[in-house]
């Protein structure tokens, strides 16, 4: 057994027992990958501030997100195909998240359905909807998120339309793969990711298959944005999906400071400040470096959370020191899934949880919600740079 010591021992592990096709979704952003990686080189621009002779006992990393209590403050975002990172992927990280205490959102174009998740689980669970053009398959899904007793409907805002990941179509991604040559070779090497598939059924993207009409390629991801994803969504959409769902709404995908003050007399409850992991549109700021403008921008209106580019522990501080009052990981969780199944989601919480913990005492912190812009040392021009 390796001795794993961050997320990046993970990514390795990652990178060789999963299929290619899968490992390099996960590990893409969109056309020149600019965005993907500024939302991680932007985190390692700001420096901690050092501070000693604190009592440093008693220290907490716990806090709420939504009013949930949470073991941190970080929850497992929402990412397509999890099912195909690792056989039944979604059930696996929802069992992880809620033995460590953490919130787990299931994404729509999921493996494991919404149902098939609440029947593994106990806790409510987060779900993320994309809108699709098909109004009554948007009525139904929410309201079988609601029977599934979903605690938050997280409505992403940034992907009615695909950002073009290279590597997506020079794999021919799709759930479950085609058997060409080139992926027969790959999978000739990924004999334990071959095994958990093929003592499974969930291979197919459970909330869609068996729940919509008229679906022309049910296997790809790419086909099916671009023929069901509601162009339309807007602010009237949105309006309409709030009063049917009726419970507690995240609005994820903001990037923006007029759209975060929208989204805060809008009334939902938090939103995510997110490029969607650099995935999307590439040229845009990182989320970090957004972050304190739309802080500055919502005040106490609305909950503010950041994902893109959280790859540690200190990553999480950072974002909370400049305000954000909960943090989301995708890859990061995704790396631990793909190397070795629910134990590596668990792990990659525990490393975060560590570093978290480990980095607010040597910034002389005890508690998470204290942290703030005297913790860190930041470029001057951080978030003034582009204007
Ligand atoms: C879907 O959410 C994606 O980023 O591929």
């Amino acid at each position: 057994m390796p001795v794993i010591t961050c997320i990046d021992d993970l990514k390795r592990l990652h990178r060789r027992r999963t299929p290619k096709m899968f490992y390099d979704y996960c590990e893409s952003g969109s056309y020149t990958e600019q965005t993907f990686r500024e939302n991680t080189t932007d985190f390692a621009q700001i420096r901690l501030r050092q501070k000693v002779a604190v009592d440093m006992s008693g220290r907490s990393v716990a806090g709420r997100m939504l009013g949930e209590p949470v073991a941190m403050p970080v929850a497992l975002a929402p990412v397509g195909m999890t099912g195909m990172q690792h056989a039944d992927g979604e059930i696996l990280a929802a069992r992880a998240a809620e033995a460590f205490g953490v919130p787990f959102t299931l994404s729509t174009m999921s493996i494991c359905s919404i149902e098939d998740v609440a029947a593994h689980t106990k806790k409510p669970f987060w779900f993320q909807l994309y809108v699709m053009r098909d109004e009554d398959f948007v009525d139904r899904i929410i309201d079988r998120a609601k029977a599934a007793n979903c605690s938050a409907l997280v409505l992403t805002l940034d992907l009615q339309i695909l950002g073009q990941r290279h590597k997506d179509h020079k794999n021919g991604l799709s759930a479950p793969p085609k058997l060409t040559l080139p992926v027969m070779l790959d999978l000739a090497t990924k004999w334990r990711w071959g095994l958990g598939m093929l003592g499974t059924k969930r291979r197919f993207f459970g909330n869609i298959v068996g729940h919509a009409k008229g679906v022309g390629d049910p296997a790809s991801l790419m086909a099916w944005t671009a023929e069901q994803f509601d162009p339309k969504l807007d602010w009237g959409k949105i309006a309409r999906i709030r009063d049917r769902w009726g419970g507690k709404l995240i609005l994820k995908g903001i990037l923006d400071e007029d759209d975060a003050r929208r989204a805060a007399d809008f009334g939902a409850e938090a939103i995510v400040v997110s490029n969607h992991g650099g995935r999307q549109l590439d040229g845009a700021l990182s989320s970090i470096r957004m972050l304190p403008r739309i802080v500055a921008a919502v005040g106490d209106r609305v909950e503010v959370h950041l994902d893109s580019g959280i790859r540690s522990g200190q990553d999480v501080l950072k974002a909370l020191a400049l305000g954000a009052r909960g943090t989301w990981i995708g890859r990061a969780y995704i790396h631990g899934l793909g190397a070795m199944g629910q134990q590596g989601v668990t792990t990659a919480l525990e490393v975060i949880r560590k570093e978290l913990d480990t980095t607010l005492a040597l910034c002389g912190e005890r508690d998470v919600a204290a942290l703030g812009r005297h913790n860190l040392l930041m470029p001057a021009d951080f978030e003034t740079r582009w204007t």
